[in-house]
């Protein structure tokens, strides 16, 4: 591991000499989820040590890096959307370096479309060697050809990654990589392997260094964080990081509902720098889709859990994902779905039409749901779900609320934007220079995916 750390700094320092004395500037585009938002902040932190400087536009950039999603189709659209704007910069700037990588660099018939199809771009790594990029960028600057790198599994987790963080205030880290579960609709365990766990000491010293930093607020991440597993498991390391000064606030996610211990039910009602927040993927409500989606729980197991969590954290808040349309999927298994959305009553939930992802269990089925089908489910369960956010925010109207103020909105300084504990984004009037601060917030408004609010004072 530490020989790919100092390899990864020889790199850095020689691309460092060689771009030395040239205004060179670096532009990443994320797709998908936070673990994606979480490698390209490692991506930026190695390009930025190599010398190279964020730019606010791909015009201006000698590097541009595309971070992919796959998890559904329409990710893959989105990217195909920006590959035609990379032929074009290429074309009037022939010294522009183009990296593509991620999770969907993952799938060969991805990278091999790629590699015939879209010559004008230089550099293809995928998601388990990220710590390689200054390798494979002097590689491309030196040897002056493509540089294809995809490894097929996840050799080992290189710590240390130098890293540039989007926040000042809020950071995600890490602490397993990957996924074990194989949900028969998902892409994620054949693009991001098996789990890998980092070991206490480096999360521990991470969020250290990120309190020292200012960071408020943390995101532990993972598909499934309750599967972490190492010298402790996942409440044991909950514990293990809730003393640590300056951190104000512990989130985590994503928790599967077959592996939600009561010891961890037991943390969050009694560590209070843990957000009462747990994100609780559903999927689907039937025990029957849940059982071919291979989930491993019921209709009636998850909500017994529902119960238990709520009977131990009263005020808890609960969100979902929801998945409509898995094949073969009938009108009665939706109506279960919504069965269970009405039995919970969600703050708030992501909704997401079935995609058929390759070589996925799903795909292969016989019975896969029309588009009209699927849409016209998806629309009966975005009301459902936007009803039933809208009154959870209602509720809020009224109270104050501690809001952590991220900074103020882009086009209105005199608004500040921060999220309560439930991780509702609060937009409310305050002093900018309340930013990093706890703030006590009176709710005034709720809308369907954010609160409305103004600063308290006593
Ligand atoms: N189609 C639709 N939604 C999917 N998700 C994962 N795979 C698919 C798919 N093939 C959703 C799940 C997961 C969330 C991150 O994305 O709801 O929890
Ligand atoms: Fe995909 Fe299931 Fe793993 Fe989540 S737990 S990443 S849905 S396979």
């Amino acid at each position: 591991m530490e020989e790919a750390l100092d390899e990864q700094k020889q790199y850095i320092e020689r691309i460092r000499e060689m771009i030395a004395g040239k205004q060179m500037g670096y532009f990443i585009q994320t797709l998908g989820c936070q673990m994606n938002e979480s490698d390209s902040e490692h991506i930026a932190g190695m390009l930025r040590d190599m010398g190279y400087i964020k730019t606010e536009s791909v015009e201006e950039a000698s590097i541009i890096v595309f971070n992919t999603c796959c998890v559904r189709e329409n990710a893959e659209f989105k990217l195909l959307g920006h590959i035609g704007e990379i032929k074009r910069l290429k074309e009037i700037n022939s010294g522009l370096i183009t990296v593509i990588c991620g999770c969907m660099m993952q799938q060969e018939h991805i990278t091999n479309k790629i590699k015939k199809s879209y010559k004008f771009i230089d550099i293809i790594f995928g998601t388990y060697n990220r710590h390689e990029l200054p390798k494979l960028i002097y590689r491309k600057m030196t040897l002056k050809k493509r540089i294809f790198d995809i490894w097929e599994e996840q050799k080992e987790y290189v710590e240390g990654t130098p890293v540039e963080r989007t926040s000042d205030i809020t950071a995600y880290v890490p602490i397993v990589y990957g996924c074990n579960n194989f949900c028969s609709y998902c892409i994620v365990p054949y693009v991001r392997g098996r789990e890998i766990s980092r070991k206490p000491q480096n999360i521990r010293e991470e969020v250290e260094t990120l309190a020292n930093d200012g960071i408020r607020e943390i995101t532990l991440l993972g598909q499934n964080v309750n599967s972490y597993e190492s010298d402790m498991d996942f409440p044991q390391l909950l514990y293990y990081l809730s003393d640590i000064s300056g951190i104000e606030r512990i989130r985590f996610m994503t928790s599967h509902p077959k592996d939600l211990s009561d010891d961890l039910i037991e943390a969050v009602a009694s560590i209070p720098k843990l957000c009462k927040h747990i994100h609780l993927p559903l999927q689907s409500g039937s025990s029957k889709v849940l059982k071919e989606m291979n989930r491993h729980y019921t209709k009636e197991s998850y909500l017994a859990l529902i119960d238990r969590i709520r009977s131990k954290i009263p005020d808890v808040t609960l969100s979902t994902d929801i998945i409509v349309g898995f094949p073969g999927e009938t009108e009665e298994d939706f109506a279960e779905t919504l069965d269970v959305i009405n039995k919970v009553a969600y703050d708030f939930a992501y909704t997401f039409i079935y995609s058929k992802r390759v070589g996925t269990p799903a795909e292969k089925r016989e019975d896969q749901i029309s588009d009209e089908v699927k849409d016209e489910r998806f629309g009966r369960l975005k009301n459902i779900i936007d009803a039933y956010s809208l009154s959870s925010n209602i509720k809020d109207v009224g109270r104050v609320l501690k809001v952590l103020a991220e900074g103020p909105s882009k086009t209105n300084a005199d608004i500040m934007s921060g999220r309560t504990e439930s991780n509702k984004i609060v937009n409310f009037s305050c002093d900018p220079s309340f930013k990093g601060s706890m703030v006590d917030v009176k709710i005034i408004k709720g809308h369907t995916w954010h609160l409305e609010g103004e600063k308290y004072d006593i």
